[in-house]
């Protein structure tokens, strides 16, 4: 209809919309990008939360359900991370996101074999020194994202990212976005796209069993979904549940019978026997050190988020969120959802010419 939605991310990318499906751990498989894909956008697989060997099915799934174009997110600190670079070459996969650099040197080779290097920020500072890096593309989440997240929300800082680079390459604002206004009100703020989380979790196609996408829905005040260190010790936005109170409440000894109950995986963590264990978190407790308890509740925080996104028990475990869940009422198809998105940018556009 008009050339509003061809954007410096549209052609950097090979996609038809502006829109991006962001990588979300045990979410983003390769149903949800493969659907994000044929409906004209671009998605991202989650690539920290798997094994390589899976990572390569995966990447083979997407190639297998569609023609379109996609990426893979991992982070630096993975220990897997070279092994998924090379998958990524060796497979022609367009981009990568990763909310942490790889090095200059790993995103030169990236950047050799024409992979598109895409990170997420959460100021302005990082998006220079990521474009410093060598970063095609920047995606600056504001506080109200989901998952690990800042403290300044995105109308803050998409402005002042798209002020610091967005001479240099397209920036995309993340955190808080559903429809097709806020589409056009990233574009007005001078982004060349929106990339979104919550709301393709929020899809048909995404893999989240169906009690927990119900517990989403029913959430629906923006203002219950927090900002917690108490998962694992960096600020993560989550719906505050029974079992997250629970946790935002525990001293170290209870984070450490959280933890116990939780599949004790800090066992694998620290090598330590179960009786050292709670000797430690007694002495913890006396000496007020909680590094070390929040440390197993980190080393715990996979198996916990697994409770709710994987296993369907959404009482049980956490849900990580973006304030956005708190008004969306229904699952959509990607289909449906990219087109809704589309004719309300276009239509509201074109309103706004006529004013
Ligand atoms: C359930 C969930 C899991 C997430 N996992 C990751 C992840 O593994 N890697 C990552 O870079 N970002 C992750 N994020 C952040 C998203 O990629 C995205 O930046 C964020 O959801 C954008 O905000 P929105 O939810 O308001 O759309 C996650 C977000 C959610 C909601």
């Amino acid at each position: 209809m008009s050339t509003l939605l061809d954007t410096r991310i549209t052609e950097l990318l090979g996609c038809k919309y502006p829109i991006i499906q962001t990588a979300m751990g045990w979410v983003a498989d390769p149903k949800l990008v493969a659907a994000t894909g044929n409906a004209g956008g671009f998605g991202f697989l989650a690539g920290a939360t798997i094994p390589p060997e899976q990572m390569e099915a995966n990447i083979l799934e997407v190639k297998s359900l569609t023609d379109a174009n996609f990426g893979v997110n991992f982070h630096m600190y993975q220990p897997n991370a070279a092994e998924i670079i090379d998958l990524v070459i060796k497979h022609g996969v367009k981009a990568v996101s990763y909310s942490r650099s790889p090095g200059k040197e790993m995103v030169a080779r990236l950047k050799e074999a024409g992979v598109v290097c895409m990170p997420t920020v959460g100021l302005p500072k990082h998006a220079i020194k990521a474009v410093e890096m060598g970063a095609d593309a920047v995606a600056v989440q504001g506080g109200e994202g989901g998952g690990h997240t800042g403290a300044i929300p995105t109308t803050l800082l998409l402005p002042q990212v798209v002020d610091a680079v967005g001479d240099k390459v397209p920036v995309l604002g993340a955190g808080g976005f559903k429809d097709g206004r806020g589409l056009l009100a990233a574009l007005a703020y001078g982004a060349d796209g929106i990339a979104m989380g919550t709301r393709f979790l929020l899809t048909k196609e995404s893999p989240v069993p169906e009690a927990t996408k119900q517990r989403y829905l029913a959430c629906k005040d923006p203002g219950a979904i927090i900002r917690s260190e108490a998962l694992d010790g960096l600020p993560q936005r989550m719906i505050l549940n029974d079992f997250l109170s629970e946790l935002e409440k525990a001293g170290p000894l209870k984070k450490l019978i959280i933890a116990l109950r939780n599949g004790l995986a800090f066992r694998k963590f620290t090598g330590a026997s179960m009786t050292s264990l709670l000797r430690s978190a007694l002495a913890m407790t006396s000496s007020g050190d909680i590094t070390k308890s929040q440390a197993i509740m980190a080393a715990n925080a996979p198996m916990i988020i697994q409770k709710a996104m994987v296993d369907g028990r959404p009482d049980e475990g956490v849900l990580p969120s973006g304030q956005v869940a708190g008004v969306i009422d229904e699952l959509l198809s990607c289909e449906d959802l990219i087109r809704s998105i589309v004719d309300e940018a276009e239509s509201r556009f074109a309103k706004m010419g006529n004013a």
